[in-house]
């Protein structure tokens, strides 16, 4: 298939992942995480925004018993330092004992990711691992162990499939990233 050239708000990007390889690299993934957990009714926090589409697409694949809610990270200025804290929102869940998974769009720098670690661990889970449809090795700025990893990209900026420009691009079924 040629790559298709698309225009979000000012930057061009062109096709990068198509449907039919996102979609086989789940069912992957899928298979790995119904081996890994089979008995251990796992409970997969999906973060949202971008993650939407790749925790849909995952969990139609995902057949052992299994519980799905959905979290955000705010981020705001704290005053007591000059970096940006970020903090869950909306986890209603117990998950003390649990065997937790967390769903992310993709892991870029790894600042939300880590926090998120930080801030389930508190909660004593039996188990917390991370799981991603993208994840750009070269960005990452904290050691983190990302156990389940659909693809690993070069540092470009991608968007679709639940991934946006500015608010963009969330509903494409494809993963373009941009023309430089
Ligand atoms: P991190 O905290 O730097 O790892 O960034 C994680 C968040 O930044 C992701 O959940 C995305 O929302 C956003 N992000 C990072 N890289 C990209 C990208 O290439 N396209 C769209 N959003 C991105």
């Amino acid at each position: 298939m040629d790559p298709r050239t698309i225009t979000i708000h000012d930057c061009d990007f062109s096709t990068y992942m198509y449907e039919e390889e996102i979609i086989a690299r789940i069912v992957m993934l899928a298979e790995q995480i119904e081996q890994d957990y089979a008995g251990k009714n796992p409970l997969f926090l999906a973060v949202l925004n971008g993650s939407f589409m790749f925790t849909a697409d995952l969990m139609k694949r995902i057949n052992i018993p299994c519980e799905i809610s959905f979290i955000r990270m705010s981020s705001y200025q704290d005053m007591q330092s000059t970096g940006h804290v970020k903090e869950v929102l909306g986890l209603t869940e117990n998950i003390e004992g649990r065997d937790v998974l967390i769903i992310e769009d993709i892991v870029d720098t790894g600042h939300t990711v880590n926090a998120l670690l930080h801030q389930l661990q508190e909660k004593n889970p039996s188990s917390l691992e991370i799981v991603t449809l993208l994840m750009k090795p070269e960005c990452l700025q904290h050691q983190l162990d990302v156990k389940y990893v659909a693809k690993s990209i070069p540092n470009d900026f991608v968007v679709g499939y639940g991934l946006d420009y500015n608010g963009l691009g969330r509903n494409l079924r494809d993963i373009y990233k941009i023309v430089s």
